[in-house]
């Protein structure tokens, strides 16, 4: 009989040897209790946590909670079913005309998650005629609907906006086009120069979607994300988000312009045949992006908090994902998986919780400790993670 686990076998035993040195599993932490957006108790130890994407710290809002909580009470506790049969409440409304004040858009469609907002809109608009110029280092959402919808798929080297432009260059004549994009990196934290490849994008006659899951909330002067701080955000054609980051909770979203949009909303399989968003998601979701349009302090504390730990990582000697802090993500370049587990289980047993990041969702075989930002991280807080990377780093022996 075939056994079509056989194919895991390596990654079985690349799991058990890393395991049998006695190492606790980076793959299966549990948190025991959430305190906050910044800490909960891991292990039965106050953690600090700078492995969420938590940026703007609204988890525990308590206008967002109670928002939820209400409708709980009103609408209880799910849809039972599609947006276009019976998953449609005043709230999933709500959540859209949200999107469209906080992103300035004439339209906004709310999917299950980010990850069927990717899926569902890149497989719609392009199909098996058509050409997909993405960022190699995409992400595997992005990916995932080129295949579903079986473009023709275009890679280019990571932000090299002349690669970019090449290969529009090559595309046959007459084709319709997409530029897939992506903010901010999820990997390395770093930004994608879309000034320019917008421009080159446009000049080619290429439609353009940017994904903008890491920077909503922070970045731009009202949080709308690159493309907003980039100046190019009226060139855009569609921008992907979600709100399992900045805004708190679970679900996905498409904004646009485009005056053909609607139509999407009977023609996207991932839209069409998935339940919807239980109420309480959507009640929290609408008030948590209603209160990111006001929300310029928090930005300027979580830059000075990106700021002050990336300055204080490389004063220590860590080598990071990039050499200016661009993002609320500062990734941390580990030797290798064991190095980098060892230092994670130290950072964990001094009370810290990072990502341990490794491939196929790392660019070039890195392994990565990945620090994600909130905007509620205190400039104590950043000074015992900043203590806890020195004892940690030296007693692995990443730092001397
Ligand atoms: C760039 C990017 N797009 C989309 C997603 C998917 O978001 P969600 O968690 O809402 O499925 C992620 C999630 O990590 C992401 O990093």
């Amino acid at each position: 009989m075939s056994d079509l686990f056989s194919k895991f076998d390596p990654l079985i035993q690349q799991r058990d040897e890393l395991l049998a040195t006695g190492l606790t599993d980076p793959f299966n932490l549990v948190m025991e209790k959430v305190e906050s957006p910044t800490v909960a108790i891991c292990n039965g130890k106050r953690t600090i946590l700078l492995g969420t994407y938590n940026y703007m710290g609204m988890t525990f809002d308590p206008d967002v909670i109670a928002a939820g909580k209400q409708a709980l009470d009103d609408f209880g506790s799910g849809t039972t079913g599609s947006r276009v049969l019976n998953g449609t409440y005043g709230g999933h409304k709500a959540v859209e005309e949200a999107l469209k004040d906080f992103y300035a858009m004439d339209h906004a469609m709310v999917f299950s998650t980010g990850y069927q907002a990717n899926l569902g809109v890149i497989s719609t608009i392009a199909g098996k005629d058509d050409y997909i110029v993405l960022d190699i280092d995409s992400h595997a959402s992005i990916y995932d609907g080129c295949a579903l919808g079986n473009a023709q798929i275009i890679p280019f080297r990571h932000n090299d906006v002349e690669a970019l432009e090449k290969r529009l260059k090559r595309i046959p004549e007459g084709a319709d086009k997409l530029v897939v994009l992506e903010g901010v990196y999820s990997m390395l934290g770093d930004v994608a120069p879309l000034k320019e490849m917008v421009a080159v994008s446009k000049a080619n006659g290429a439609m353009v979607l940017i994904d903008e899951a890491h920077s909503m909330g922070f970045i731009g002067e009202n949080g709308r994300g690159v493309a907003e701080a980039q100046g190019v955000i009226d060139d855009v054609d569609f921008i992907i988000g979600t709100f399992s980051k900045s805004v708190g909770t679970v679900g996905g979203f498409c904004v646009s312009n485009h005056p053909k949009f609607e139509i999407l909303r009977l023609v996207c399989r991932p839209y069409v045949f998935t339940a919807s968003l239980p109420p309480s998601v959507v009640a929290t979701a609408a008030t948590s992006i209603r209160k990111l349009m006001d929300s310029a302090d928090k930005r300027a504390h979580l830059w000075e908090n990106s700021k002050r730990l990336h300055a204080g990582l490389c004063q220590l000697g860590f080598e990071l994902g990039s050499k200016e802090p661009q993002s609320a993500i500062i990734a941390v370049i580990m030797p290798d998986l064991e190095k980098g587990a060892a230092m994670w289980e130290a950072l964990l047993n001094e009370g810290l919780y990072v990502n341990l990041a490794r491939p196929p969702a790392t660019p070039a075989g890195m392994t990565l400790l990945r620090c994600s930002l909130c905007a509620l991280h205190t400039e104590e807080q950043v000074g015992e993670i900043l203590g806890m990377f020195a004892a940690a780093g030296r007693a692995t022996g990443c730092i001397s």
